[in-house]
């Protein structure tokens, strides 16, 4: 509506006043919303003066870097530098089954890989960047600094989220937080604004440690990292195909560290199984498990089974949150 337009031209106001005509800022943009449209309003407000960077950890879904780049600078003309960083990521990784580790590693490898981003902009510039924009919205300042007695637990102590913004502590710069006085709703309304497409506002949300917390115990079993972009690829494209996805809060696939005899044709196969997840849900703190109808399990196992090799066997995740969280780790 109109007053969202305001809201956009007052903070692209805040934006340039804050940074001055001479300041360079940087931004990790995750392919999530909430960067993104933090990112715009600064490019707005800035142009060329802010650098962001996309690291492709090798933990992506299927064509996600191809995807979001486009989105980027085809649409968005956002100013974005693209690291490949799979290697330096799968190498950390392998061998680590325990998931909070997983987590742990993810996160510092970030830091590093974004430390250098910055260093070598600082080269490049002849000057050290100022600002680091992070796409914190208010529900994310309430939970991490709960109001007394609220009896909000500190959700970081269940699991230690990792979002692009834990960054470095020591390198000094300055926070723009553009939205963060907003909810997720209104943050979409921002992004409608802006430009950014619609599909890519209605995506579901996606966890910062990427595949790696969704291929269970080591990410670099088998090919497991490949198989399971297969099965979630056809299992969202599924759920777009019957009209679902929008009213589905988060749908994916699981690589279960297991192995299942199967027959298929006449051979007797021992493969992996994969689980699939779908929940309902306002906010992600509560869930319902989504009841799809009998034949559209039906089709997309068939699917799946058909068409991505080394899977004999689908499950379907049939637990709501609580008890269960909505990712397996
Ligand atoms: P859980 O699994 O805790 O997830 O029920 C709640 C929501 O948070 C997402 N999630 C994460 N997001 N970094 C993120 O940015 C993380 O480490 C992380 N872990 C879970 C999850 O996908 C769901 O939307």
């Amino acid at each position: 509506g109109w007053a969202m337009e305001d809201v956009v031209d007052e903070e692209i106001k805040v934006i340039k006043g804050t940074v001055g005509l001479e300041d360079h800022v940087i931004c990790a943009l995750s392919g999530g919303v909430d960067s993104t449209v933090a990112a715009t309003l600064v490019h707005k407000a800035i142009g060329d003066r802010l650098h962001c960077v996309f690291v492709d950890n090798g933990l992506l879904r299927y064509k996600e870097r191809e995807r979001v780049m486009d989105t980027f600078e085809r649409d968005l003309h956002l100013p974005v530098t693209c690291v490949d960083a799979t290697e330096q990521f799968l190498s950390k990784l392998k061998g680590v089954e325990d998931p909070e580790m997983k987590r742990k590693i993810i996160g510092k490898e970030f830091i590093c890989i974004f430390d250098d981003f910055a260093q070598d902009l600082e080269k490049k510039l002849g000057r050290k960047p100022s600002y680091l924009v992070q796409g914190t919205l208010y529900p994310d300042v309430i939970e991490s600094c709960p109001p007394p007695g609220s009896g909000r637990t500190h959700s970081h102590t269940i699991k230690s989220h990792h979002n692009v913004g834990g960054l470095p502590k020591d390198m000094k710069l300055k926070l723009i937080e553009p939205l963060k006085l907003l909810f997720k709703d209104e943050v979409r309304q921002m992004g409608r604004i802006l430009n950014v497409p619609e599909a890519f506002l209605k995506r579901h949300p996606f966890p910062g440690p990427g595949l790696a917390v969704r291929v269970l115990g080591d990410v670099t079993q088998e090919n497991a990292l490949d198989i399971l972009r297969q099965v979630d690829e056809i299992f969202i494209q599924s759920i777009k195909d019957a009209g679902l996805y929008d009213i589905i809060w988060q749908a994916f696939a699981v690589f279960l560290p297991i192995r299942s005899v199967g027959v298929q044709g006449d051979q007797r196969t021992h493969s992996h199984v994969v689980s699939l997840r779908a929940v309902t849900s306002q906010d992600g703190m509560t869930a319902d498990w989504y009841p799809f109808e009998h034949k559209f399990l039906n089709d997309v196992s068939r699917k799946i089974c058909n068409s991505v090799r080394g899977v004999n066997r689908v499950v379907l995740d049939i637990t709501s949150k609580p008890p269960s969280t909505i990712e397996w780790e």
